[in-house]
């Protein structure tokens, strides 16, 4: 039996570059794995419950993302969290049982806590504390094996796991513990050379045009120190060779012709514009066909219908192992 995948997103905004290779490797892991991905739309509103956001817009629009770039409904569950009520309630038994300290000492919740309270928002919340408890539930609902995630996320499917073990240890042996599958996540500056972060409009959004990528590609930050072509170039300090690094096979040519001397910001920078364009041309194109009418929905509707019959078979085996 193949073995099984979650992992999910909050849907906050549309995806951008430096989301692809968290989505290439979700695409990858469709060949050998059963996978499940959730737009986890409850989690959004942990940390966004003043906002006046559209959750479904949102939805729908990163579910676009995941379908233009390569995930296969055939292949995957790709669903809605929200539509699968089966997470509340693994989530509420899992209440019963999870200390509060395993939470209070998730090492993301204290950061957040302050970070973005220094921002202004409330955390002090229920369900901003409880919400890796959530995450265990969205992960041990569907004995997820394996959960492709970030660093950032670790702590969290270390609780899973510990919440497996008390689960199994205190009732009867359902979950099985999952592991974190981390990606390996180069890290890109925005064009600015700050994070690259949507709220700083300096990414280079998913959909981009080749226009679009030009003109972002123009606003990277180069070396400050070369100002004529023939100036020998620093690529450790250039946020197009960061890129390149990424985006262009033959970078350590370019790398020297740029150390010499010899390959000049301009040209650099239409070749990089040209590479990145080659990388997103075919999702813009899948994109368009996703795009027609009723074909997203269709998807999440078919997904979450799948998610609910594998979810459904576990809370069985989870009432019965609690006594109801
Ligand atoms: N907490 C994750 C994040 O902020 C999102 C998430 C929710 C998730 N449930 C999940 C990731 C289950 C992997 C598996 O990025």
């Amino acid at each position: 039996m193949k073995k099984r995948i979650l992992s999910g997103m909050r849907p906050t905004g549309s995806l951008h570059i430096g989301h692809l290779s968290v989505l290439q490797n979700w695409v990858a892991l469709q060949k050998e794995y059963e996978c499940y991905f959730a737009i986890v739309d409850w989690h959004a509103l942990t940390t966004a419950y003043e906002d006046k956001i559209s959750l479904g817009d949102l939805s729908r629009e990163i579910a676009l993302d995941w379908l233009s770039v390569g995930i296969e409904p055939e292949k995957s569950s790709i669903f809605i969290q929200s539509q699968v009520k089966e997470h509340a309630e693994l989530h509420l038994l899992f209440s019963m049982f999870t200390p509060i300290s395993w939470l209070e000492r998730v090492p993301t919740y204290k950061d957040q806590l302050q970070q973005l309270g220094a921002e202004g928002k409330d955390l002090h919340t229920y369900g901003f504390l409880g919400y890796p408890l959530l995450q265990a539930a969205d992960i041990l609902i569907y004995k997820a094996n394996a959960v492709p995630v970030g660093e950032d996320q670790v702590p969290h499917i270390e609780l899973s796991r510990e919440v497996a073990r008390r689960f199994n240890h205190l009732y009867e042996s359902v979950f099985p513990e999952p592991q974190a599958l981390i990606g390996k996540v180069p890290l890109l500056p925005g064009v600015d050379g700050r994070k690259m972060s949507k709220s700083y409009n300096n990414t280079i959004s998913l959909t981009a045009s080749t226009d679009e990528i030009g003109y972002r590609v123009r606003q990277m930050i180069t070396d400050p120190q070369r100002i004529r072509k023939d100036d020998p170039g620093h690529p450790e300090v250039c946020v197009v060779h960061k890129f390149h690094a990424i985006y262009t096979p033959d970078v350590g040519r370019i790398e020297e012709e740029c150390r010499a001397g010899k390959f000049g910001c301009v040209a650099c920078k239409k070749y990089l514009t040209e590479n990145i364009d080659q990388v997103l041309a075919p999702y813009r194109e899948r994109r368009k066909v996703w795009e027609e009418d009723g074909k997203v929905e269709k998807v999440l509707l078919e997904g979450a219908e799948k998610a609910r019959i594998t979810a459904a078979k576990t809370m069985d085996e989870v009432r019965k192992a609690m006594g109801f």
